[in-house]
Parts: C-alpha cells; sequence; structure tokens
C-alpha cells in the first residue's frame, strides 16, 4: 500500500483508513494528526522484506516521528533505532525498544548522553569526530566499559536534495573524511575503551534520486576494502537514511528498489547491513487535520486562515516544502486558488501557497505526507499548544497524544520572587 491509498475518498468524504476524518475532528478537535497504522506496518515490511536472507538491521530515525506508540509499534515489528540524543534514548526504551537495536547518531553528544546510552549497552556510536572519541574513551573508562563505536564517514557526495537537508558534503558539518578515519582506525590503540565495530554514512535526506546512494555506498565499500587490507576489521556497514517519498510529483526510488540496489551493491561483502530510514517508514503514514477559521479576501490574494500553524508544522516556512492539501468533504462551490495559513504573527507562516480549491469558512483540509517532521519539530510558538496526535487501525481510533494543555505548556516556568 503506497501512503496515499490509505487516505481515500468514499462518496466524496475523506477516510483514514475506515474511519472518515470529518469523525476523527469531531472526536478529538482540530489540529491533529491522524497516522494509519498499516501505512506504517506495510512501510516496514517493505524495507524488512526487500533484505530477504541479508543479515541487516533496520534503525528507524526517532527524529522523524519519535510519539511513544509509533516507537512501540516499530519495535514490535522488530525494529531498531537510530537516536540523536539522551531524549530520544529515553523514548525508545519507555516504547519497549531493544538496547543492543539502537543506534547513536549526531555531532554533538555530551558525556551525559553518553553515560546514559554506555550504560544501557546500546548496539554502537556514531562518532563524527576524533575529539567525540577522545570523550567517549573517557567516559566509557570512567565507567569500566568498552563503547562500541563505528566513525560516520563524510563521503562527500552531492545527495542533490535541500542544502540545510544534504549532509554528506564536505563542506557539511557532518562526519569524518575518508583518510582521516582510516586514521583513526590505525590508531585504536590509543583508544583502550573504544571498540570500532562499524563504518557509518549519511549523505541526507528526502533523496529522489539512487545514483547519489550508489556513489557513497561505493566509496564505503573501497574504504572498508582499505581497512580490511590493513586488518581491520568491520562487523557492519551503516549506510544511513535518506530515501525521499512522494510530496508531489517527485518519484522517488521504490523501498523495494533502493533496499535491492544497496544489497546488490554490497553481495560480496559479509558484514551486517545497517540503514537508519525516517521520513519513507513514516513520512506518508500521516496527515494534519486542521479547520478553516476565516475565509478572507483580500484586493490582492484570497486566504483560508486555518487552526493549524508553523508551530504545528514547519517544513513549508522553513524548506518550502510542499505539501499536497485536500478537502476532507468535497463541495460544490466555485473553486478559487487560496494561500493556507496558520494565525501565527509572521508572512512565513503558511502551510501552502495558491492552492487550487473548493472550500467555505468552516471546512476540514487535510495537509498530506506530514507523518515524518511534523509534530517532531512542533513548537509551542505563539503559545500554541501542540497538538493531538490519533493513530487509526482499520476502524478503530487510538489518541496516543492528547492535546497540551496551557499548564502543562507553562509548567515548567515561575515568576521570580520579590
Ligand atoms: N540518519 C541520520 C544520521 C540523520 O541525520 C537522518 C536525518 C536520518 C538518518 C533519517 O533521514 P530520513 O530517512 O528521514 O531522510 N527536518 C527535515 C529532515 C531532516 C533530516 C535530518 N536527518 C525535513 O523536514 O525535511
Amino acid at each position: 500500500m503506497s501512503g496515499f491509498e490509505a487516505f481515500d475518498y468514499r462518496n466524496g468524504e475523506l477516510f483514514v483508513e475506515e474511519v472518515p476524518l470529518q469523525q476523527i475532528a469531531e472526536k478529538f478537535g482540530t489540529p491533529c494528526y491522524v497516522y494509519s497504522q498499516s501505512v506504517l506496518t506495510n512501510a516496514y515490511r517493505q524495507f524488512d522484506a526487500a533484505f530477504e536472507k541479508r543479515d541487516h538491521l533496520i534503525c528507524y530515525a526517532v527524529k522523524a516521528n519519535s510519539n511513544i506508540s509509533i516507537l512501540n509499534l516499530l519495535a514490535q515489528l522488530g525494529s531498531g533505532f537510530d537516536i540523536v540524543s539522551g531524549g530520544e534514548l529515553q523514548r525508545v526504551i519507555k516504547a519497549g525498544g531493544d538496547a543492543q537495536k539502537i543506534i547513536f547518531s549526531g555531532v554533538g553528544k555530551n558525556a551525559n548522553e553518553m553515560r546514559m546510552a554506555l550504560n544501557l549497552n546500546i548496539l554502537c556510536f556514531n562518532v563524527e569526530s576524533e575529539i567525540e572519541l577522545m570523550t567517549l574513551n573517557h567516559v566509557a573508562k570512567s565507567m569500566g566499559k568498552v563503547a562500541p563505536v563505528s566513525l560516520r564517514v563524510n563521503p562527500d557526495v552531492d545527495a542533490k536534495t535541500h542544502p540545510y537537508i544534504s549532509t554528506g558534503l564536505k563542506e557539511n558539518k557532518f562526519g569524518i573524511a575518508t583518510d582521516e578515519a582510516i586514521r583513526i582506525y590505525q590508531s585504536a590503540q590509543l583508544y583502550p575503551h573504544i571498540r570500532f565495530t562499524g563504518i557509518d554514512c549519511h549523505i541526507g535526506s528526502q533523496l529522489t534520486l539512487l545514483e547519489p546512494f550508489i556513489e557513497a555506498t561505493e566509496k564505503m565499500l573501497q574504504l572498508l576494502q582499505s581497512l580490511k587490507n590493513q586488518n581491520i576489521n568491520i562487523e557492519h556497514l551503516d549506510l544511513g537514511g535518506g530515501l525521499g517519498i512522494r510530496y508531489s510529483d517527485e518519484k522517488p526510488p521504490s523501498i523495494e528498489e533502493y533496499v535491492t540496489t544497496l544489497c546488490t551493491l554490497t553481495q560480496n561483502m559479509k558484514q551486517r547491513l545497517v540503514i537508519e530510514p525516517g521520513r519513507s517508514l513514516v513520512g506518508n503514514s500521516g496527515i494534519l487535520l486542521t479547520r478553516i477559521e476565516y475565509l478572507k479576501q483580500t484586493a490582492a490574494r484570497n486566504f483560508a486562515i486555518v487552526d493549524a500553524a508553523m508551530n504545528d508544522l514547519i517544513r513549508p516556512s522553513l524548506y518550502d516544502a510542499y505539501h499536497d492539501i485536500l478537502p476532507v468533504k468535497k463541495n460544490a462551490v466555485a473553486a478559487k486558488n487560496y494561500e493556507i495559513v496558520g494565525p501565527v504573527c509572521e508572512t512565513g507562516d503558511f502551510l501552502g501557497r495558491d492552492r487550487k480549491l473548493s472550500i467555505i469558512n468552516g471546512d476540514l483540509l487535510a495537509i498530506m505526507s506530514t507523518g515524518a517532521y511534523g509534530m517532531s519539530m512542533s513548537s509551542n510558538y505563539n503559545t500554541r499548544s501542540r497538538a493531538a496526535e490519533i493513530l487509526v487501525s482499520g476502524d478503530q481510533m487510538h489518541l496516543i497524544r492528547q492535546r497540551e494543555t496551557f499548564d502543562q505548556m507553562i509548567a515548567g516556568e515561575q515568576i521570580i520572587a520579590d
């Protein structure tokens, strides 16, 4: 099932699986994120099946959507996790994830986060600099432990994606240059509390072409070979995440095509393959459901002011990202071009621009493909509470996150005493 099939019209009304979105809005209010369990499950199964008998581990990139119900579902399917903070680590453990399937990525892990991860015996730290390696060695020593490490190599490959989410170029802050990485693996004796178990790379996100993945994999294989020539043996190759999804008319490779390509390129390699997909697992499983508060016409534009805003979904404002916007009930009024905007006091607060829609005041809209980097990037800007999240499975609706209350929003704040 592709992402869009679980969200389809029946008699002019948009459903998620067996539930009309209208019913969700009535029951839980708007704005809210709505996820389809079957889309998520199917995406995971497609990844898993495409590896066939190959020794592999799928480490879901938690940052894409970190709701503990989503993590729990993936854990039940056998997924591992790619985390980037102590907070994400705690989420995964809370959700029932297996520490032995956790990979810790990120350029700025601090000593506390390292300690927490070492205590839990995670699978591997993806280390991004020599100074980080020294810190980890030191922390592990203080705990009488040995930290499993993979160096994140920056393969200097152009991912041909948005510059903000391109990570594999040598001018990016991520990873270690190949030569440098070889030198560090050779100097393993300097780090008695580190055990080098892997190598990894991650070149960017929302990639719609296979070529950059192929280029990066080939470079990683060369690196693996030169390490092998020096009797440095590595147990796994982690090729990161980054597979794109269809937001409008992109044609990214299918999950199967992507995995098969990686497996074929690495078929002579005996090491375990690890990947860290985020968006391609959850992106098309979710929508943001919002209600039109006011249709406002000015001399220059028609605005649909909705109750979701850039604090709920920042991708359009931040990356000029496109998300399809569909009416929940088709109606017969004349179509007009609208700017779909939120109540936040910024001109940059838009969810869609110049969209042709037949809508009236009070209509519901579905902002599509927002399962990844939607809720997880939300904020309280303008003191707007975070949206509710609902997971749908067949005809069942589960509230997996309550709408935030005002008291929850200001819980940590205090007025200073005189
Ligand atoms: N592994 C690492 C080390 C990463 O940095 C990322 C994403 C992933 C895996 C997962 O990548 P994915 O499969 O989801 O492409 N906020 C942006 C996307 C930022 C991606 C950051 N890193 C957006 O909304 O498009």
